[in-house]
């Protein structure tokens, strides 16, 4: 049982929701604590009388939660919109106040989130910047091994995400972080999956920059922001009046920085009491049932333990994901990104990873959360089973 209940109302008589990569629910807790600076506390935080004071002192304290929760300064995170915001200030602000004669390089990595790969598709088609992409192995990780060799006198930035939104798998990104330093390079990731599911601290992965998403860890969407250590130097994406250090110009979404603040406090507790736990076992629990039930046809993609402890990506055998979840209504998951669910195409992530393009559409993205309880995964399982019996009814081996 987590500490706030089994009830949301964002799930009464709805769908079993197995689909937290996706989104999140907010946090009651947040959205309270974000009301008073969408009703009363309405004052500019840069502003020099008494209707500043409230917003400028929570904004304060917003940024002091979110730095508390990956053991940065606050002075050293930068509230964006978005996490896709935040990828983008990152690279594209890394590569343009890279000093250089010749264009810049950066290196990245096969499975990589949109907001990444566009961000660097983008440079190199309006800056000539040159990407480099370091292959994943079947379970998803990239080989530390690999990097080295990539590294050239004009790379700008390594940037490597932290967890895997399709999988969950977790890269590791204090042994890739070394390896680009002792290069003089500097390390991006984009933890927008792994905050508040997993501990970060920026010190020990020594990063120099991370993103985060809001409505990952269960505050609103449209928040986001990225830790930019003391010393990087960025440019900007959008010009302005000098918030956020100047690096993020525009009067800030107070109500929504604090928001993610709440939802930082609430994720520190919930790690370090154990909290996650809950949610790993739930999530074995679901992909044993499912073993049980669909003896042989279960897959996992992924690696098995450095994997987020909400994330189970399995291929079934014999049935689309898409055919199998447009059969059940009665639960709301996913195949792949939200962002790509639109199209039929095998998820990318698992191409990468060497499956081929049948296990690939097979794949069905269970996650769960704050709200998962374990009669949710004891009635999930048994429909997938079922369904996945009446689309191919013969146990494959
Ligand atoms: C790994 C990863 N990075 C970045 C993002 C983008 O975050 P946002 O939706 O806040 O732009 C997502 C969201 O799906 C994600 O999963």
């Amino acid at each position: 049982m987590n500490n706030v209940g089994t009830y949301h109302p964002g799930l009464a008589d709805a769908p079993i929701y197995l689909d937290y990569n996706a989104t999140t629910l907010v946090d009651p807790r947040v959205a309270e604590a974000a009301k008073p600076y969408l009703t009363t506390h309405f004052g500019n935080p840069s502003s020099g009388h008494a209707y500043a004071e409230q917003p400028h002192r929570a904004l304060a304290e917003a940024r002091q939660q979110l730095a508390g929760m990956i053991g940065a300064e606050p002075a050293e995170m930068v509230f964006t919109a978005s996490g896709s915001e935040a990828n983008n200030l990152a690279i594209r602000g890394t590569v343009l106040a890279h000093d250089r004669t010749a264009p810049a390089r950066i290196i990245t990595q096969a499975s990589e989130h949109p907001a990444v790969m566009e961000t660097c598709r983008a440079l190199q088609r309006l800056h000539g910047v040159q990407v480099t992409y370091l292959p994943v192995d079947r379970d998803g990780r990239v080989d530390p091994a690999a990097l080295p060799k990539t590294l050239t006198p004009d790379t700008a930035l390594v940037s490597i995400m932290a967890a895997d939104n399709e999988t969950g798998v977790l890269q590791p990104i204090a042994e890739l972080a070394a390896i680009a330093h002792a290069r003089g390079v500097l390390f991006h990731t984009d933890a927008a999956q792994a905050a508040g599911k997993i501990p970060i601290d920026v010190r020990a992965w020594r990063v120099d920059l991370l993103t985060i998403a809001g409505h990952k860890m269960y505050a609103p969407k449209g928040i986001g922001a990225l830790y930019v250590r003391s010393g990087v130097r960025l440019e900007p994406l959008i010009y302005g009046g000098g918030q956020e250090r100047g690096l993020r110009a525009g009067t800030e979404n107070v109500a929504l920085a604090v928001a993610l603040g709440a939802a930082a406090h609430l994720a520190q507790t919930e790690l370090d009491a154990g909290g996650v736990d809950r949610i790993r076992i739930l999530r074995d629990l679901l992909h044993h049932r499912l073993d049980e039930l669909l003896p042989r046809r279960v897959q996992l993609n992924g690696h098995r333990d450095q994997r987020l402890p909400n994330t189970l990506n399995i291929s079934i055998t014999g049935v689309t994901g898409d055919d199998l979840l447009a059969a059940i209504p009665g639960i709301a998951a996913a195949t792949g990104a939200a962002c790509h669910s639109a199209t039929p195409d095998p998820s990318p992530v698992l191409l990468a990873m060497g499956h081929d393009p049948g296990r690939a559409l097979s794949a069905l993205r269970l996650t769960l959360g704050r709200w998962t309880t374990r009669d949710d995964i004891e009635q999930a399982a048994p429909q997938i089973a079922a369904e996945a019996l009446a689309a191919h009814p013969i146990a494959m081996l």
